[in-house]
């Protein structure tokens, strides 16, 4: 009884009992450089706040964070209680650490980095989806991005198969091994929906996206990148089209333009032709790509790999599909999603395909004011590889299995 008695003091004195807090998630939503949104599931308890700052404390020293904010979005979604707070004005290039606190205790420690704000830093990214199903394969690239401690993901739909809690708390679990070095280092994400996806709500309840039809821009590195997150399961045309128009040209200026949406307009996957995006991206978006000088599309849906030479829109002799090959001016476009949904033979292959193949993998792209540089990583031995830093985040580990075909491993895009 005495030391029962003298533990509780001892807790309730170093503050250490550990809130009920799981699944937690950083995402960038407008600007990777100064601003990011923490969400988290409040298992238990009540009045949670977000401290946090430049300083790396124990969850004990909770009250030394230099700032506190308060949950702005609170949510009960598939049976989670989502917790959302938004930080601004965050300095650029920075760590910023946190802890949740609320009337039970304090989380663990989390940390996460913003992005450079200047388009001399290049940015490392890592993009794919269709994560639905097989958990040890998906595992495996939430562990290789540890591994690579990338500057951000970007997630092109399908999280899980069918869309219940159960489906969805596996996917939060599965998250947890990007934890980057397994220090609590959370790789901030940027989320597309996907079909797999019943509704818009999933981004909006369980990553706080910023628009109800989930068609946002987020811009990382200054002026080096815009990210636009486009939505294949609701109206391809009207507000999106406009919208679409509109982030084009406000960034106009910015050295890359880089559009992820989940359906593919071109798959790889013969059966995939009759899907809606087939028509739809082909007839509303693509022009637009191709007129605000856009040259690399992220795609999934397939569960295959696939790279297009550059390519544009043609009416003319030698089109295959209504594309042709462009070296110059064309827009390479990368997919097709194989984060653990079970995998399909490309059988629809044109002559403007680069290269396609079944591999479990995501694409690693360098982005600099000069070129994009991107690799297909086949992220199977994961475990074998020694994870990088952000010293050496642009320098692909010796072990790393590159998908390597016919016309190379590596894919560069010119400015
Ligand atoms: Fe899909």
């Amino acid at each position: 009884m005495k030391n029962l008695s003298l533990f509780l003091l001892f807790v309730l004195v170093s503050g250490l009992s550990y809130a009920k807090t799981d699944f937690f998630r950083v995402m960038f939503n407008k600007n990777g450089d100064h601003e990011a949104t923490i969400g988290w599931n409040q298992v238990s308890g009540d009045s949670a706040v977000v401290f946090w700052g430049k300083e790396d404390l124990a969850p004990s020293r909770y009250l030394e964070y230099s700032n506190l904010a308060h949950v702005v979005h609170a949510n009960k979604y598939k049976g989670m209680e989502n917790r959302f707070v938004r930080l601004i004005n965050l300095e650029p290039n920075t760590a910023y650490y946190f802890v949740v606190k609320d009337n039970e205790g304090v989380s663990e420690r989390f940390w996460f980095k913003t992005t450079p704000n200047v388009n001399t830093s290049k940015l490392s990214l890592v993009a794919g989806g269709d994560s639905r199903s097989r958990r040890p394969t998906r595992v495996l690239g939430f562990k290789m991005v540890g591994k690579l401690v990338p500057h951000a993901i970007l997630f092109d739909g399908d999280y899980t198969d069918i869309d219940n809690e159960t489906k969805w708390r596996y996917w939060f679990e599965d998250y947890k091994f990007s934890y980057s070095g397994f220090d609590n280092r959370i790789i901030p994400i940027i989320t597309t929906r996907g079909n797999h996806e019943q509704s818009n709500d999933c981004l909006i309840k369980f990553f706080d996206c910023p628009n109800e039809k989930n068609v946002y821009n987020v811009t990382m590195g200054g002026d080096l990148v815009n990210v636009i997150c486009l939505n294949t399961e609701i109206i391809f045309g009207g507000a999106q089209k406009k919208f679409l128009e509109q982030t084009l040209i406000e960034h106009e200026n910015y050295f890359w333009q880089i559009p992820v949406y989940h359906r593919a307009c071109r798959p790889h996957v013969n059966w995939k032709m009759k899907m809606k995006g087939v028509k739809q991206i082909y007839k509303r978006w693509i022009d637009l790509f191709e007129k605000h000088g856009v040259r690399l599309a992220i795609e999934c849906d397939s569960h295959i790999t696939k790279v297009t030479w550059p390519i544009k829109k043609g009416k003319t002799k030698g089109i295959e599909d209504g594309f042709i090959r462009d070296d110059e001016n064309g827009i390479v476009y990368a997919g097709e999603g194989c984060w653990g949904a079970p995998l399909r033979v490309p059988d629809r292959i044109r002559t403007w395909t680069r290269d396609a193949g079944s591999v479990n993998s995501f694409k690693w792209i360098f982005v600099s004011n000069e070129e994009i540089e991107m690799r297909t990583v086949d992220y199977a031995n994961a475990d074998e590889i020694a994870g990088l830093t952000d010293e050496t985040r642009f320098n692909p580990p010796a072990a790393l299995k590159l998908w390597a075909p016919e016309n190379g491993a590596i894919v560069s895009i010119k400015k």
